[in-house]
């Protein structure tokens, strides 16, 4: 049998202590697949006192992840730190500069630094893997760069982040408001006490940037990324999602057009009756569009110890099988060197439906005007309806519009006249459609 694969594990909080349980629990499982023994021989936290809930005291502790990096007996380091700078970089950095391969779970430090630490990995041959950076458990990295050559995407879209989802699962089921839904979100563990980097879509936007480097082969531009969270989805746009057909989801997309590639992150609404519209909850899914396969959806555990583990410990095990001397897949696909720059397509000039929600006085000549705007700027209505906007509130309605495909910039700006025509009496809500499968 081969010598075994010696692992330091850098980070044993809910990931780290995950990988390293599942790693002796499986024990016999991985030797047989991979015709060699998994050993922890390293480890590094903050606190060396600290119970992990697993004896490792058979592994070497080290006080600082980038000595472990550069100089512990292994093999393979394991980055479970997070964080886009200090020692998760610094320690990624120095295991791979050490000729060492890599394995990290680091969206926020891929999404910042991944281009230069995948040309490092790639000028070392070295192995820099990261399935579980984007959305968990579901095996997204490998099917993008290893499972479609040949295929040309045209679209990556999906719900990457599962406190995103489990609010708006439970504002639709239950009919409570955003903060009430946050607020048990905390209280459950499934939200941050600082929910900001979840609900305004920072967390979507670093996954999304990974997707969109393995999708068409460019640098990761994840500060170039429109976004927009799910902080201001009231019941009634949920409501009135529901009424036209259709589900509300935090996507992030990346797509490409004619001027460019479209990278998005904004509160969708999908037909209720497509695929990723039955994703509920915590779960992840990713649908990849392209033109040989069509339309492919993976869904399942986007978080969590044991899913994140089980991306971690699959990517452990290609490193366990790989050969001295074989040629490793690049990092995103394409060789790092060889990854073109973004090219970004203006927000302003995105085509797709829109969902308009307008709140106005209720007096006569109101809905002729907001027609009007409408018109004047070359939007094509599917729909407009005119609602009660409450009981509390018989001096306004609500008006609902649903556009054909029209653009972002026809849309600002029939809705910025709306609002000079003074019929407003709330902010307008305008929710983009996704035509989805
Ligand atoms: N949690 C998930 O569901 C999930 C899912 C996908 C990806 N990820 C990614 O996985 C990574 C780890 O996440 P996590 O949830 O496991 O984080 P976590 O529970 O906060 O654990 C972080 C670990 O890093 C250690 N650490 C912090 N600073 C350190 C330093 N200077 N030197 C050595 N060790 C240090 C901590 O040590 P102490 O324990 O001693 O404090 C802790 O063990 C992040 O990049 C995250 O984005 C997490």
């Amino acid at each position: 049998m081969a010598e075994a694969l010696r692992v330091g594990i850098a980070g044993l909080g809910t990931v780290g202590a995950s990988v390293a349980r599942v790693l002796r629990d499986k024990t016999a499982e991985l030797t047989r697949q991979c015709g060699r023994d998994i050993v922890v021989t390293a480890i590094s936290a903050r606190d060396p006192k600290r119970d992990r809930g697993i004896d490792l005291s058979a592994a070497k502790w080290f006080d600082d992840p980038v000595k472990l990096a550069e100089k512990a007996d292994i093999d393979v380091f394991v980055e479970l730190i997070g964080g886009d700078e200090g020692p998760a970089r610094l320690s990624v950095k120095a295991a791979l500069e050490a000729g060492r391969h890599v394995v990290t779970a680091n969206k926020a430090l891929l999404a910042k630094h991944g281009v230069a630490l995948a040309e490092i990995a790639e000028k070392k041959g070295v192995l820099l893997n990261y399935e579980a950076a984007v959305a968990g458990g579901i095996p997204v990295i490998k099917t993008m760069r290893e499972a479609m050559a040949g295929n040309a995407v045209t679209r990556v879209f999906g719900i990457l982040n599962g406190t995103c989802n489990y609010i708006l699962t439970r504002m639709e089921a239950e009919g409570i408001s955003f903060d009430a839904c946050l607020k048990d979100a905390q209280r459950l563990g499934y939200a941050e006490a600082d929910p900001t980097f979840d609900i305004e879509g920072h967390d979507t936007a670093h996954k999304l940037s990974i997707l969109t480097s393995l999708a068409f082969g460019t640098r990761i531009a994840a500060n170039d990324i429109y976004m927009e969270g799910i902080s201001n989805i009231t019941q009634a746009d949920i409501r009135a999602a529901g009424d036209l057909g259709y589900r509300i989801k935090l996507l992030g997309v990346a797509q490409r057009t004619e001027s460019g590639i479209e990278q998005r992150v904004h509160p969708t609404m999908v037909p209720t009756a497509s695929v990723i519209a039955q994703v509920h909850g915590v779960i992840n899914a990713v649908a990849i569009e392209t033109d040989i396969l069509g339309e492919l959806l993976l869904s399942g555990p986007g978080a969590g110890g044991n899913a994140t583990a089980s991306a971690v410990i699959g990517d452990i095990a290609d490193i366990a099988k790989s050969r001295p001397g074989f040629q490793h897949a690049p990092v995103f696909g394409w060789p790092a060197k060889e990854l073109k720059p973004y090219k970004k397509a203006q927000m302003r000039s995105h085509a797709g439906g829109y969902f308009i929600r307008l709140t106005v006085h209720d007096r006569t000549g109101v809905f002729a005007a907001i027609a009007k705007r409408m018109a004047d700027n070359d939007i094509s209505l599917e729909s407009i309806v005119q609602q009660a906007a409450g009981a509390e509130t018989q001096a306004q309605k609500t008006v609902i519009l649903v556009t054909h495909e029209t653009t972002e910039a026809a849309v600002r700006r029939a809705v910025e006249g709306i609002t000079k025509d003074g019929h407003l009496t709330d902010k307008p809500q305008v929710i983009r459609i996704e035509r989805a499968e």
